[in-house]
């Protein structure tokens, strides 16, 4: 499973991409609010530290609005993929955009039926939120399980599902079980996988021991 970063941040990005475990970035529009920057400024400095995919949502809500954004973002770096949000106008300017063969991520998926649509109108990436279907004490997961198998039924659909809105460790290892392509992870997500107590126990334990090895 690929693991891109949930952010806007360039110092959280930076972070990651330093540690060689970083695959693509995604954004939103609350997120690039959060980093109090100017979003074409945010998206380039992001396209120049990570090779990967790097997702720029449009804001627009009508299909013109939509492939006019969409094709200026993808003007801006050759790793823009552009986000377009899963509505009626959304699925057409996906269609337009991947026929000119511009990667778009459908985002906003909250069922496997919204699921199968994108995946008809061509979307390289489909964002299911499982956080907020947790949230509102329905099962996310449940919806990635569906997703994945839906679409291995049809070996000519090349979607991959890429489960957003990961609030926590046990989502990203389930979200793999299930064999979904793309995990985005917030920082402190990907922060909080790397530990285990055990390993700095035993780390600890290693290096008091090697004190007792004779030198030289
Ligand atoms: O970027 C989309 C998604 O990951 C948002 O997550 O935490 O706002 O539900 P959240």
């Amino acid at each position: 499973m690929k693991f891109f970063i949930d952010t806007a941040d360039t110092t959280e990005i930076r972070n990651a991409a330093e540690i060689g475990i970083l695959d693509g970035v995604t954004t939103n529009p609350s997120l690039i609010a959060k980093s109090g920057r100017a979003f074409k400024d945010v998206i380039l400095e992001i396209c120049e530290l990570v090779d990967g995919p790097v997702s720029a949502e449009v804001t627009a809500t009508d299909y013109e609005g939509m492939v006019r954004e969409g094709r200026e973002f993808a003007g801006w770096a050759e790793n823009i993929v552009v986000k377009i949000p899963l509505t009626r106008e959304g699925l057409k300017a996906c269609k337009t955009l991947t026929d000119e063969g511009i990667g778009v991520n459908v985002t906003l998926c909250f069922s496997t039926n919204q699921a199968l649509l994108a995946a008809r109108a061509g979307a390289t990436y489909i964002s299911p939120f499982i956080g907020r279907l947790d949230d509102l004490g329905q099962s996310g997961m449940d919806l990635i399980e569906e997703i994945v198998a839906a679409y291995a039924n049809y070996p000519e659909i090349h979607t991959q599902v890429l489960v957003a809105s990961i609030r926590h460790p046990r989502h990203v290892s389930e979200a793999a079980l299930l064999g979904a392509h793309v995990a985005t992870v917030p920082f402190g997500v990907i922060d909080k996988m790397f530990n285990h107590p055990l390993t700095d126990i035993g780390l600890e334990k290693f290096l008091k021991d090697w004190e007792k090895v004779p030198q030289g």
